[in-house]
């Protein structure tokens, strides 16, 4: 594994989370309080797209059936909210993150 380039920091704004897609990996990068944090796009649960889902401080819930994960470890929260049903959810994959200038990488 070795750090790539996926973007640039401009490219996160302060507390919130994009997208980015590199070697058919799709990685959500988050900048809280000024800290970079990058964990896999796709929840665990059914592949929901996170980076669609809403942030509120350092934990995304997911657009689809509503499971919530710490962006900055990538630790599961909850699993998902589907009546009757309790399933658990595994944690995100979380990459290393390094800034260098205006870039930004991550170890994939
Ligand atoms: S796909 Fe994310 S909670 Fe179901």
């Amino acid at each position: 594994m070795e750090f790539v380039k996926i973007g640039s920091v401009a490219e996160v704004e302060s507390d919130s989370m994009k997208k980015f897609e590199i070697q058919e990996k799709e990685i959500l990068v988050s900048n809280i309080g000024g800290k970079y944090y990058a964990v896999n796009n796709r929840c665990p649960h059914r592949k929901g797209d996170l980076s669609k889902g809403e942030l509120e401080g350092n934990i995304v819930t997911c657009p689809k059936h509503k499971s919530k994960f710490d962006i900055t470890t990538g630790k599961a929260i909850s699993g998902p909210k589907i009546p009757i049903l309790k399933i658990k959810v595994n944690d995100l994959e979380k990459y290393e993150v390094k800034v260098d200038g205006e870039d930004l990488l991550v170890k994939i």
